[in-house]
């Protein structure tokens, strides 16, 4: 190991994960980051984070010695939560123990954008400290390395399980879909043309942090009194979108993506600490995307994060129009508009 860490391309790594976007949603945890139901992602491309993480002699007795830079800036905030997520899965990377580790990240969204940047973060920072760990025993990056990667991911944040799988990915075991985990995601295999083209414009309606976090809204599901049924329900609905991926159906499509949006922001405000993170605008977009959609019959949807902001997903064929309708009839409804597409996974940067 040693010699491996003198030589400089064994001790930095660069990667580039991109975010998702769930059309399933996984609400609701147990035990060590185990899904209650099974959730569907699309992965995006544009919205990404990149990490290059690079290792050097450790100066410190702590456990782990982390320098954790984003935008070449020291940010202790991040640092203690990524810090505190080395800690607990310290067997993963078996070198922090006498090699210290800087890691430099930057998003590739702006700052403000809402995005939520934990599903990119933690899918970057898995995939580069594991590859250090396998370059550093000598082992090539095989499936089952993005099998681990996607395990370790999910410990930092569930979704991110999702984001290391190009096109559509799936996780939390199912008995009805093979090779399902409730520790790591899959990639959804057969998916017909119409849904391999995937646009997703990003409607950013308001910019501030959100007043509740997603890990305070995973615990409300503990004593929901809908959560048994929600669960089955999403479980149901994977299985549906499994049939509705291969066949093309963007009908059947828009139905449940919409559905799951709304789902989950009623969770949110009929759990015993109700709240709401959809504003004025949020409705706005939704009910003008709707009435677009009857008049134009141009197959666009909406969906929703934990979050105000609006991911309106359509056909590439239909970029044109969809354009137009975003800055003609949303123009006055939002800050911002991200356009970002369905994406290629994960990416290795060579140094
Ligand atoms: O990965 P977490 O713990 O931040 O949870 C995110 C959950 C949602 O983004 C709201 C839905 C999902 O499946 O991505």
């Amino acid at each position: 190991m040693e010699t491996l860490l003198k030589s400089k391309e064994n001790v930095q790594t660069i990667w580039r994960c991109p975010s998702n976007i769930a059309i399933v949603k996984y609400w609701g945890k147990k035990g060590r980051q185990i899904p209650c139901n099974t959730s569907l992602s699309m992965t995006l491309s544009n919205s990404y984070t990149q990490v290059a993480v690079e290792l050097s002699e450790k100066k410190s007795e702590e456990q782990i010695q982390l320098s954790y830079f984003f935008d070449d800036k020291l940010n202790p905030s991040f640092g203690n939560r990524v810090q505190q997520f080395l800690k607990e899965n310290q067997s993963f990377f078996p070198f922090s123990k006498d090699k210290a580790i800087t890691i430099r990240s930057f998003n590739s969204f702006p700052h403000s954008a809402g995005i939520a940047s934990s599903a990119s973060s933690f899918g970057a920072i898995s995939l580069a400290l594991l590859d250090l760990t396998y370059s550093l025993n000598g082992n090539t990056l095989t499936e089952e390395f993005y099998q681990k990667a996607s395990n370790l991911a999910r410990l930092g944040s569930g979704s991110a399980s999702r984001s290391l799988f190009p096109g559509y990915a799936l996780w939390g075991e199912n008995s009805f879909v093979a090779n399902s985990s409730d520790e790591y995601a899959i990639k959804v295999e057969e998916i017909h043309p119409v849904f391999q083209e995937m646009q997703d414009a990003i409607i950013i309606v308001e910019d501030a942090p959100k007043k509740v976090s997603s890990s305070v809204g995973h615990q409300l599901m503990e004593n929901h009194p809908f959560a048994e049924a929600r669960f089955q329900q999403a479980n149901a609905n994977v299985l549906q979108l499994l049939d509705i991926l291969k066949r093309g159906d963007m009908d059947a499509f828009i139905h449940i993506c919409e559905s799951e949006a709304l789902t989950l922001h009623a969770m949110m405000m009929t759990s015993s600490d109700y709240y709401l993170l959809m504003k004025p605008q949020t409705i706005a977009v939704i009910e003008k995307i709707i009435a677009y959609r009857k008049e134009s019959k141009i197959p666009l949807c909406f969906t929703l994060d934990a979050g105000p902001n609006v991911h309106l997903l359509y056909p590439k064929s239909f970029e044109k129009q969809v354009k137009n309708f975003i800055e003609n009839d949303l123009a006055e409804s939002y800050k911002q508009v991200i356009y970002d597409e369905i994406g290629e996974g994960p990416k290795k940067h060579t140094i």
